[in-house]
């Protein structure tokens, strides 16, 4: 790491590179898929940024050594690194079987177990304490996500001269909810070490707000939170987007348009393509969506080879026991529903548990006449804002879950509850069927907006904030 430090320094829990250790067994690093990478590679790039992380492997497999900070792409990477314990209790544990159902409304039943808090303050700790060796006198450090809601205050405690932000990416649940939680107290605390904690949606600010207010006991003000040292801590919402542009590009290449072709050729030309695309998460909504469609063909509604249903589940966190018991689920509903209703050849469902690299996701988006995004909570849901990215013909339409943060912005989607299966089935029959004028008229409001709000602005009105705190 250069004497000076970094200006501005990002810690999230996963590196914007990760690790791969190719066939021949050497070592590469890969640029990691998600739009937050692309986002601030700009801005890090302009303020001699570093990115603290982990490299997605654990300590046992690189032989238990550190890895040294290195340069890549013009921002300086610093690998955090993590036991096979740590991974187990702080990441499918704490992070992942605790605190993500905790914060989806209990879609799956949180366990609190004290070793894997136990895990979870010593990881903060590891990253705090890296955050303070890196960055330079007064410089801004933005933390990211539920992984990480110690770091604010464990930072501060090491460098009172940085200027701290935090950002979460899931919903902040109510605090009938989060009360629930053995050391909210401790959770609330280590947000406060921030000067700018921010959500997704205004609801999560105002839950967080309450919270310190009843459970730490301080005064607030509107969005201002007063700490008795006479500090201020704001809590405000900045709704993440994505870079609208760079997927317009994409779907406007010859490549991918050839490649959209091709699918639906491959499907046997239906004239309806349903898409879900997610990672496998029980938040999502996979299972009640699916069923939705195969009523709406045993209603005689659709048809098998008229209509299809491809669903991408990418694979997620799958050693994790919820994510083990979605994953046989879907399996066994997916396989029912075709063994049921499919004829040869032509499946109702067509299902790929695997991930897919950005440019075939763009087909995808092309190729569905219906995307289908229907979780039961989320944060906001960045592929109901890829596919409308990506229909820059002005066609297809968009059914989307009330519950993803993404619906308080694409209100011209055909917005469902996804508890209500009737509801669902009509939705998803109204988009379908559609007139061509009226998937046009709420495309391009959905465009606007899209193109108006994406990544870059919402980095910009986080940063811009931070700075004037
Ligand atoms: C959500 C979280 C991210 C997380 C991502 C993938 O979007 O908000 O923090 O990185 O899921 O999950 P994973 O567990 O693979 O990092």
């Amino acid at each position: 790491m250069s004497g000076s430090g970094a200006e501005l320094v990002v810690v999230a829990n996963r590196l914007a590179f990760d690790r791969v250790v190719e066939d021949d067994g050497s070592v590469a690093w890969r640029r990691s898929p998600g739009g937050l990478v692309s986002a601030l590679m700009p801005v890090m790039r302009a303020n001699h940024g570093a990115w603290i992380g982990w490299p997605g492997d654990t300590t046992d497999e690189t032989d238990g050594a550190e890895i040294e900070p290195f340069e890549q792409d013009g921002l300086q990477l610093v690998p955090v690194t993590m036991s096979t314990r740590e991974y187990e209790e702080f990441y499918e544990g704490f992070s992942n079987a605790t605190l993500w159902p905790l914060y989806h409304d209990l879609v799956a039943k949180p366990e609190f177990h004290r070793e894997w808090w136990d895990a979870y303050v010593e990881v903060n700790q590891r990253f705090a304490r890296r955050a303070a060796e890196v960055a330079a006198e007064g410089a801004v450090v933005w933390v990211q996500d539920y992984q990480l809601q110690l770091v604010p205050q464990l930072l501060r405690e090491l460098r009172p001269d940085l200027r701290i932000g935090f950002y979460l990416h899931i919903p902040f649940p109510p605090a009938e909810l989060f009360q629930q939680l053995p050391w909210r107290r401790q959770i609330l605390e280590g947000l406060l070490g921030a000067d700018l904690v921010g959500f997704q949606l205004p609801g999560g600010a105002q839950n967080f707000i309450r919270l310190v207010r009843s459970r730490v006991g301080h005064k607030t003000q509107r969005d201002t939170i007063l700490l008795p040292d006479g500090r201020e801590v704001r809590a405000r919402a900045f709704p993440i987007s994505i870079d609208a542009e760079s997927y317009e590009e994409m779907a406007r290449t010859d490549a991918v348009k050839a490649r959209s072709e091709e699918i639906r050729t491959v499907l046997g030309d239906p004239r309806v393509v349903f898409l879900g695309i997610d990672r496998l998460d029980y938040t999502k909504g996979i299972f009640a969506r699916l069923r939705a469609f195969a009523e709406l063909l045993v209603d005689g509604e659709l048809e098998v080879g008229d209509a299809v249903f491809v669903q991408v589940a990418t694979p997620s966190r799958e050693r994790v026991d919820q994510y083990r018991m979605l994953r046989d689920e879907i399996d066994r509903l997916v396989g029912r529903i075709n063994g049921d209703l499919g004829s040869i050849g032509r499946p109702a469902i067509s299902y790929l548990h695997s991930s897919y690299p950005p440019e075939e996701m763009a087909a995808l988006y092309r190729a569905a006449d219906v995307m289908v995004v229907t979780p039961l909570r989320d944060g906001m849901n960045l592929v109901a804002k890829e596919y409308v990215a990506c229909r820059y013909d002005d066609d297809g339409a968009l059914v989307l879950s009330e519950f993803a943060g993404a619906a308080a912005e694409l209100r011209q989607a055909y917005l469902v509850n996804p508890y209500d299966i009737n509801g669902m089935k009509a939705q998803m029959l109204a988009a379908a069927r559609a007139e061509p004028k009226e998937r046009t008229r709420r495309m391009k409001a959905m465009r606007k907006t899209v193109h108006e709000h994406d990544v870059d602005a919402w980095a910009r009105a986080f940063l811009d904030a931070l700075r004037g705190t």
